[in-house]
């Protein structure tokens, strides 16, 4: 079926990249958002989400949902928010939790430590009243997710509570997680992402293959690092057309997945 497909670029170089050890510079902190690029946007933020969320919300008043979990750096960043505003224009009612309640990871912390206060599967659990109302209201959920949001995404969706997941560069999904997902999943990965580098994307395949009925798309993007899709350097062309052929897939698996 077309939607089990596999894209790798075979100038990918496969296994170069380590796992990073606990406490080692983690490429989730690079390149962290210029806050400088806000305004213009579409949407505002609400406080009161079921669940106690706040969100920036942004898009149709539709009942295709997407829920935007963000990396690292929260629902503030500007390019964020304009990837809502995008899958906002796209037909979506688009919401970005603040699931950190500003708490966002910055310079001066570990990773490690700042993950035990906010670690995305009890984010995921916590999630569950936003789910449930959203659901109420007649609406079919998609989630989007980056680094952090991955892994946030991969837990919704061995849940029954979304219809379908498309996670960019994730941080510290497993292949296990594969056996687990009950939904639709598209896995937009980076050449040089010592997080999830190609190999480990591989793997993910690898098991996704095997169970014919989840449809799944994966593709390792060339000559871009971990956070590429969401934080990318604006005045570089290619960075942005790479970021703007990942925001153009997730919305086509949503368009696909999500009716
Ligand atoms: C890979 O990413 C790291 C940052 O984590 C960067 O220092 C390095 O230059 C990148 N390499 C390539 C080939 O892009
Ligand atoms: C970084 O986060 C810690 C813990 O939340 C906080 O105490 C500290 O003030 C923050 N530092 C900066 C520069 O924001
Ligand atoms: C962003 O891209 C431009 C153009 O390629 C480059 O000159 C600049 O150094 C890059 N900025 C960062 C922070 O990498």
């Amino acid at each position: 079926m077309a939607s089990s497909q596999f894209f790798l670029c075979l100038d990918v170089v496969l296994g170069g990249t380590a796992a990073i050890a606990q406490g080692e510079h983690s490429q989730c902190q690079d390149n962290p958002p210029d806050m400088s690029l806000r305004g213009g946007e579409a949407g505002g933020v609400v406080d009161d989400l079921p669940g106690g969320f706040r969100a920036y919300v942004t898009g149709a008043s539709s009942s295709r949902a997407i829920v935007l979990a963000s990396d690292v750096f929260g629902f503030e960043a500007p390019l964020l928010r304009k990837i809502a505003d995008k899958a906002g224009e796209a037909g979506y009612f688009v919401v970005v939790p603040d699931f950190f309640n500003g708490d966002y990871l910055n310079s001066s912390e570990h990773l490690t430590e700042w993950l035990k206060i906010h670690s995305p599967v009890k984010a995921a659990k916590d999630a569950k009243p936003l789910f449930v109302a959203l659901k109420k209201e007649g609406k079919s959920i998609g989630v989007g997710g980056y680094c952090w949001g991955g892994k946030f995404c991969v837990e919704m969706a061995k849940t029954n509570d979304v219809k379908v997941v498309s996670m960019s560069h994730p941080y510290s999904v497993v292949a296990d997680d594969m056996k687990e997902v009950k939904r639709p999943v598209e896995i937009l990965g980076a050449q040089n992402d010592s997080n999830t580098p190609p190999k480990l994307v591989y793997q993910f395949v690898n098991v996704l293959r095997k169970r014919a009925e989840i449809p799944y798309y994966a593709k390792v993007f060339p000559g871009v690092s971990h956070g590429f899709a969401c934080r990318y350097n604006i005045t570089d062309p290619f960075a942005v057309k790479t970021a703007q052929q990942a925001l153009a897939l997730m919305i086509d698996w949503f368009d696909k997945y999500l009716k």
